[in-house]
């Protein structure tokens, strides 16, 4: 079977609470965005997961989000396999903050669950996806959503109104780890005005949400990443992007247009300093839901 894998934006991070097991509880607005890896899942005889992709330095086995969440769904559901072949074809840049493994866990999941004889609803194999990894229920789900707790707990939402998503990754990585260890929630100077997007998003005004996006870990990292990460920002708002942020634990930057030809110049623009540079849409729920079996 052949699945696209979609990519998700931040439109808002917030850390809302330490808990006593040392994970945060967050607060966000997500958006589908129509940047895909695609996979191709086949049964294969021998015993095991394995995983293949074009990018040769990602993890063939479990530690790969893509083998996990196989691995899960047999473990849970059964499944008449022994062995499965994964080949992801890699588009989402990887440790991004655009979601791009668990997007791929996610897309095994519905593939899966498209194939079995008795395939969970959706929201059972959203929540089978947090076995897999925080952002995986989401991924499951898909569209506009308020993901909160770990990312368990979901609210879907409204259509993000059409527009054109410029995507800009520098050429450095942030730790996850290592930016929540930077996090200390009562030093939390300024946040998403979560409530606010929530509105706008039911009065269909992009602007209104694209002017309310912010993610808290901009704040936490100060040192030339933080920089790079302003002068994207800056750049995107000044080809015309009605609002801008950092997605996830970055250090991918995004901007919301409403001119498609403003969202051209910005990737011209960035292309010229950037290697990795996308112009995107959003994507609603339903457009994200199946894959298709491949002619052979
Ligand atoms: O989810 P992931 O394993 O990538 O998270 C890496 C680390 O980030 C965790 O071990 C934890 O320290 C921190 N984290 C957190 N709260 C979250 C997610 C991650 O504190 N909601």
């Amino acid at each position: 079977m052949r699945i696209d894998a979609y990519a998700k934006i931040n439109l808002s991070l917030d850390v809302v609470d330490r808990r006593e097991d040392g994970y945060h509880d967050l607060c966000m607005v997500m958006q589908t965005v129509s940047l895909t890896d695609t996979l191709n899942i086949n049964a294969r005889p021998d015993v095991g997961i394995e995983v293949l992709s074009n990018l040769s330095y990602l993890p063939k086995n479990e530690s790969n989000l893509a083998a996990k969440a196989a691995s899960v769904y047999q473990r849970s559901c059964g499944g008449d396999w022994d062995g499965l072949l994964i080949e992801i074809d890699k588009r989402i840049p990887v440790c991004s903050g655009m979601g791009g493994g668990s997007a791929d866990a996610a897309a095994v999941l519905r593939c899966l669950n498209q194939c079995a004889q008795r395939p969970l609803p959706t929201d059972q194999l959203a929540q089978l996806g947090a076995e897999v990894g925080s952002d995986v229920p989401y991924c499951v789900m898909g569209g506009t959503a308020l993901a909160e707790g770990l990312g368990e707990r979901l609210t879907g939402l409204p259509p993000l109104p059409d527009c054109s998503i410029v995507l800009c990754k520098p050429a450095f990585s942030i730790s996850t780890p290592e930016l929540f260890g930077c996090m200390d929630i009562r030093k939390i100077r300024y946040r998403p005005d979560t409530g606010g997007i929530l509105k706008a998003l039911r009065q269909g005004d992009l602007k209104g949400v694209a002017q309310r996006m912010y993610n808290v870990f901009e704040d936490v990292i100060t040192d030339y990443r933080g920089q790079e990460i302003q002068k994207i920002k800056s750049e995107l708002l000044s080809c015309g992007a009605l609002g801008a942020s950092m997605s996830g634990t970055g250090p991918s930057v995004f901007g919301l247009f409403d001119d498609p030809d403003g969202a051209e110049a910005a990737v011209d623009r960035l292309k010229n300093h950037y290697q990795e540079v996308f112009l995107t849409v959003p994507v609603r729920q339903n457009q994200t839901a199946s894959g298709s079996l491949d002619p052979d």
